[in-house]
Order: C-alpha cells, then sequence, then structure tokens
C-alpha cells in the first residue's frame, strides 16, 4: 500500500462528490474518453468515475491511484468496466511501465500534483509517438476569480481537496512540455456569475509528435 498520498478527509468527500456529478461534467468525461483504442493509462483514477466511459476499442487501461481508500473503490468500479482495467497505488512520479502507451488520460488530476511540468513531461515520455493525451482539467481565471484562485491557493484550498490547486495554466504546461494540442476547447461548469474558485475547464487532445 502506498501511504504517501494520505487525506482522510479528501477521500471521503470525493466519494461523496464523485458518486454525484452532474450531467454536465459526465458528458465531458465521456467525450474526453471517446474514440481512445489500444493502451491507455490513466492518471489519478480517483474512485474510477471515468472507467465505464471507455470505448470498447480500448484494449487495456492501467489506472494509478495512490490514495488507498480511492483506490479501493476505483477496483470495484474496474470490476465492473466494459473494458480490462487495472488499478495501481502508485503515485504517476512513482509509476514506471515497459510499453509505451497509446493514450494517457487526465482528469481533474493536474492540479493536485506537486510539479505539473515534471508529471507532463513524464507523461510525453510515457506515450508512442503520435500517442494522445486526453485531458479534462479546470484551469486559471483572470481577473477577480484568478484573486479568488490564488487566495485559495494559499489557503484551504489545497489542504481540504487533496493538494487541489486552482490558479493553474494547465493548457501551457501541456503544450510547454512538447505536445501538440488539437481539439482543445473551455467550458464552463456553472454559471460565470458564481463564485467558485474552480468553473472554468479545459478538454482537449494533446499529441505526442
Ligand atoms: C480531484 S481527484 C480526480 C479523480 C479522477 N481523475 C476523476 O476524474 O474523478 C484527483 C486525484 O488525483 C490523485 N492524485 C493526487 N496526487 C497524485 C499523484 N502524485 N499521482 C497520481 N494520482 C494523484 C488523488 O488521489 C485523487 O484521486
Amino acid at each position: 500500500m502506498n501511504d504517501s498520498v494520505d487525506n482522510p478527509f479528501f477521500a471521503r468527500l470525493w466519494t461523496l462528490m464523485s458518486s454525484r456529478e452532474p450531467e454536465s461534467l459526465r458528458r465531458l468525461r465521456r467525450e474526453n474518453l471517446a474514440g481512445l483504442t489500444g493502451r491507455v493509462l490513466e492518471v489519478g483514477a480517483g474512485t474510477g468515475t471515468n472507467f465505464e466511459f471507455y470505448p470498447a476499442t480500448v484494449t487495456e487501461v492501467v489506472a494509478v491511484e495512490p490514495e488507498h481508500r480511492l483506490a479501493t473503490l476505483a477496483q470495484d468500479a474496474a470490476a465492473r468496466a466494459a473494458v480490462p482495467i487495472t488499478v495501481t497505488t502508485d503515485t504517476v512520479e512513482e509509476f514506471t511501465d515497459a510499453e509505451p502507451f497509446d493514450a494517457v488520460v487526465c482528469s481533474l488530476v493536474l492540479c493536485s500534483v506537486d510539479k505539473p511540468e515534471d508529471v507532463v513531461a513524464e507523461l510525453l515520455s510515457m506515450l508512442k509517438p503520435g500517442g494522445q493525451l486526453r485531458y479534462l482539467e479546470h484551469i486559471a481565471a483572470e481577473g477577480g476569480r484568478a484573486r479568488l484562485q490564488r487566495f485559495a491557493d494559499a489557503t484551504v484550498w489545497p489542504r481540504l481537496l487533496g493538494n487541489c490547486h486552482t490558479h493553474r495554466h494547465t493548457e501551457e504546461t501541456i503544450v510547454g512540455a512538447g505536445f501538440r494540442v488539437r481539439d482543445a476547447r473551455r467550458e464552463w461548469t456553472f454559471p460565470r456569475w458564481v463564485p467558485l474558485p474552480v468553473a472554468e475547464f479545459a478538454i482537449g487532445v494533446a499529441v505526442k509528435p
């Protein structure tokens, strides 16, 4: 068992939140995985909320989830999934595999790793040439919401939410690592006036040249 990620409060909260997701988020999850083929690495799978959305063209999913309370639930979700999925409790930083992957899936996770630039560079190295990073991530805002995000990140938000940071320029990190982004767009999951630090999501396909 991995004990480097041990967030009992967050694990309980995320178990509750991920069991009650709005249809708008489930639709984005489905879109993020549509058309995937071959062997896929999923980073920080949580309770395995994505697993039901993998298309039958995926031959294998290796999912890393280091918070053991969530990994146990992800294993249950893997057993119900239509495609073969194994769950390991490695962090993405610890994880190694001899075979390159056809795709890597990140959803709501690049906000939570300590060094996103290092992790995205590592993900690039684990893909075959032409392999895809499929991402669905909340992103840094501008103006007043950016100030709210910076305040949240400096205070309670990462402590309560498993190291989540709201003010991350994740799309720039992906491009900076050497991926070529295609089919990318942004979407608001709550009305813009709602004063939440997490509200706008980026979804896209980034290709290893
Ligand atoms: C907000 S949850 C999202 C879970 C899932 N990806 C989803 O879309 O529902 C973030 C997840 O990232 C995991 N995580 C945090 N740090 C990680 C790391 N270094 N390596 C792998 N997973 C990590 C957490 O344990 C948590 O399950």
